[in-house]
């Protein structure tokens, strides 16, 4: 089933700009099965440093221009053992899971793998993610502007409880660990706050990743995602973008993995811009660099502009999803060789181009969702969608079908020379492509100039 018909495909191909060409071509190996990471296969393909790609395990979407393959990829002996048969060069994460475990770590003291490039960082570096409490330490230790905090566990429960009951309202208790998107919770009143940071440490409401809770203050202002390539000493900033996490119109209702993302931010101008840089981006890596903690990968930097200031909400050891689906498709430049640059500890050498247009994507989601929902329903009008780039997130092929296999379905990116425009080719995709159950959020954008 074609992805693109072929005057998106070829403009895309012909817009690609390769600044380096010195390695011969790579065989790689991306680990993921969302929207992310069909959106890293269109890109990665574009390049001509990549070989043969490989997606692990990967979805409908993938299998079309790459290889997908049936592998645990928390399992670092059975990916070790994949790289080896296939001569893989480079291994890309899409998903934080295997970084926090330590995959890069374990791959990397293979002494059959000494060549193999790793991107993404290693257990220590992505404890940035991993921990909310070590990421909010380093905050301090390097001043980079987050909300004030304090960490609490079952031994502290008390001084816990007592700093909840003078804390200004509302209050943010989040999980230390990963908790799959879903250790925040905002809090309206103190009575609220208590039961929920019980809940947390005595009856590990979120598992292990919640028996240390970092209780935080709530900041007001409008997010945006900014996301940089590093080799822990020099960094590539991407474009920016902003993602809408609630299911509902207007942000209403629970948080999802993300229904939709703009980029450009309009409110991320270059004064803004220029503050994250300096009181942000470049502290983050030089305290990375300045403790030792080596960092190849991507950095995600969630921030939140409070007036006219950035502050950090969280970082992550990876790329956002559906903040890629906008991301890549802005990157004119070759990503692979920015990777390998990375990898290769040349950033400084590197460029990035952008695309000065518009992009932004919908995401249709499964009926229930975030909740339960049914998995499995046909898909059907995707090789009608002309204008749009359809990036698969759940979905499977079957009996020359595709099906629904997932909360998130399917990623619809456009582009337009206007906000406006590239909205209406997605929420156009969005009416074309049909399941049971297909829901959208119909106002992406709608807080943006
Ligand atoms: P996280 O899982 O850290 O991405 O947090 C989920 C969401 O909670 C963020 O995207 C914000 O919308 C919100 N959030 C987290 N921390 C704060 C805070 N300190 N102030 C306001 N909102 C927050
Ligand atoms: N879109 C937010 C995330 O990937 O965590």
């Amino acid at each position: 089933m074609p992805i693109l018909k072929p005057d998106i495909r070829l403009e895309q191909r012909s817009s690609q700009t390769n600044i380096n060409h010195k390695s011969s071509s790579m065989n790689i190996l991306l680990l993921g099965s969302g929207g992310r990471e069909h959106a890293f296969v269109w890109k990665l393909k574009q390049s001509p440093l990549c070989d043969a790609l490989y997606v692990a395990p990967g979805n409908a979407g993938t299998a079309t221009m790459a290889t997908n393959v049936a592998l645990n990829i928390n399992d670092a002996a059975a990916v070790a053992a994949f790289v080896k048969e296939n001569s893989i060069d480079m291994v890309i994460s899409g998903p934080e899971e295997p970084l926090v475990r330590g995959l890069a770590d374990q791959l990397k003291a293979d002494p059959a793998l000494q060549k193999l490039h790793f991107f993404g960082p290693g257990a220590e570096g992505a404890q940035l993610e991993g921990s909310k409490d070590f990421s909010k330490r380093f905050m301090a230790r390097h001043n980079i502007p987050t909300a004030a905090y304090q960490t609490f566990s079952r031994d502290t429960l008390a001084e816990g409880i007592a700093y909840l009951e003078q804390h200004a309202l509302p209050i943010v208790l989040k999980a230390d660990g990963l908790a799959a998107g879903k250790g925040v919770v905002i809090c309206q009143s103190r009575e609220e706050a208590v039961q929920v940071f019980r809940e947390m440490i005595e009856d590990l409401k979120f598992g292990e990743a919640s028996a240390q809770v970092v209780v935080e203050a709530f900041l007001e202002g409008i997010e945006l995602s900014m996301f940089v390539i590093t080799n822990g000493k020099e960094y590539l900033l991407l474009p920016e973008a902003k993602d809408y996490k609630r299911i509902g119109e207007g942000d209403t209702g629970p948080n999802t993995g993300g229904m939709g993302a703009i980029s450009p931010v309009s409110f991320a101008d270059a004064v803004f811009m220029e503050k994250v840089d300096q009181r942000i981006i470049q502290p983050t890596i030089a305290g990375l660099a300045a403790e030792g903690i080596a960092y190849t990968g991507f950095i995600f930097f969630g921030l939140i502009k409070v007036g006219d200031e950035p502050f950090v909400i969280e970082y992550n050891a990876r790329m956002g999803d559906p903040e890629t689906e906008v991301v890549l498709p802005r990157l004119k430049s070759d990503l692979l060789s920015h990777l390998l640059a990375a990898c290769e500890g040349r950033l400084g050498a590197e460029e990035t181009i952008f695309d000065p247009r518009y992009a932004c994507t919908v995401m249709l989601v499964s009926a229930g969702y975030p909740e339960a929902y049914e998995k499995g329903k046909v898909m059907t009008g995707l090789p009608e969608v002309r204008d749009s780039l359809c990036f698969h997130a759940g979905t499977k092929a079957e009996g020359g079908e595709v099906l629904t296999n997932g909360g998130r379905v399917l990623a619809l990116t456009s582009y337009g020379a206007t906000k406006a425009e590239a909205l209406q080719k997605s929420f156009s995709a969005a009416e074309t492509v049909q399941f049971e159950g297909k829901n959208y959020r119909r106002d992406i954008g709608f807080d943006l100039d």
